[in-house]
């Protein structure tokens, strides 16, 4: 077996290159005069492991390119991030479902693939190939430890992210919430804990995605005027889009962690031995 990646996943790559014990292929990867994009791989196996986040569109064609190239091996795809994953439904007519279009075309030429914290579980469907979700909530866990924090308050920023944080609060036994809106008056609303009082509390709320920021901004201002001693924010997937961190910082909150599945300065925590963990178990299965 071999590992390859794309551009954007070569750190991660590696730590899973590591802690599997199976060597990385090397990867060139340039663009042709006109803008395209071009990859070579070095030697493969008859079996390879292609690690590729789809940060952006361009990653997207690097995977598939990244595929074809190894069309003469077995090829288990692990998608640390699913880029377009939040487009799960028409909102509105004549909207592609866009999880379903990036899905279909990466099942081509894969055995399996394994997907980290996608948005929505049940859009691993639209796979034509066995498709899993690994879930790093427990990494995310161990680093809200190593914060050492007094008697932290898990939160998620709605009911919908409430067993992911379920999952970080159970590392550490820590108090678990959601934070729910409630109407004040026409003008007037309030996001707090569902039933947990903040003041006094170093908060941490977790969510899958930091995408512009706006949720948690939004949510840690509301814990400040609630009295939280501190507010922290942990994600699985650090977009950090349109100065999210910025405005996370300004909104507030002490301390911003990402993992390596959008690799980027603020990814402390690695998802490689979930997906190390999730890959073996498939091969023993
Ligand atoms: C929503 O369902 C997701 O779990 C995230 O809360 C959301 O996508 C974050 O987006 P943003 O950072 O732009 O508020």
């Amino acid at each position: 077996m071999r590992i390859i990646s794309t551009e954007r996943s070569q750190v991660l790559a590696a730590r899973i290159s590591e802690k599997l014990g199976v060597p990385l292929a090397e990867m060139k990867f340039a663009r042709f005069p006109d803008g395209e994009m071009y990859l070579q791989c070095g030697d493969l196996d008859d079996e390879t492991l292609i690690i590729s986040s789809i940060v952006n569109s361009d990653m997207l064609v690097q995977t598939l390119l990244a595929i074809d190239a190894a069309d003469r091996s077995r090829n288990t795809l692990v998608i640390p991030y699913l880029g377009y994953a939040r487009q799960d439904r028409r909102f509105a007519r004549g909207e592609p479902i866009s999880v379903r279009a990036v899905a279909r075309s990466l099942s081509y030429g894969i055995e399996r693939a394994f997907v980290v914290d996608i948005h929505d579980p049940g859009t691993l469907d639209y796979f034509s190939v066995p498709a899993d979700d690994i879930t790093i909530a427990p990494a995310i866990g161990g680093y809200v430890g190593d914060l050492r924090l007094k008697d932290p308050l898990i939160l998620a920023p709605d009911e919908g992210a409430i067993e992911f944080a379920t999952d970080v609060a159970a590392i550490g036994d820590w108090d678990c919430d959601f934070l729910q809106k409630v109407r004040i008056s026409g003008e007037e609303v309030r996001i707090a804990p569902k039933t947990v009082d903040a003041a006094g509390r170093e908060v941490v709320i977790v969510d899958d995605i930091i995408s512009t920021g706006g949720t948690l901004a939004t949510a840690a201002c509301m814990l400040r005027e609630q009295g939280a001693a501190s507010i922290h924010a942990a994600c699985a997937h650090g977009v950090l889009a349109s100065g999210a961190y910025m405005r996370l910082r300004a909104a507030g909150i002490a301390s911003i962690a990402s993992s390596d599945t959008y690799e980027n300065a603020s990814s402390f925590i690695s998802a490689a031995n979930a997906i190390v963990a999730a890959v073996l178990e498939d091969v023993h299965r």
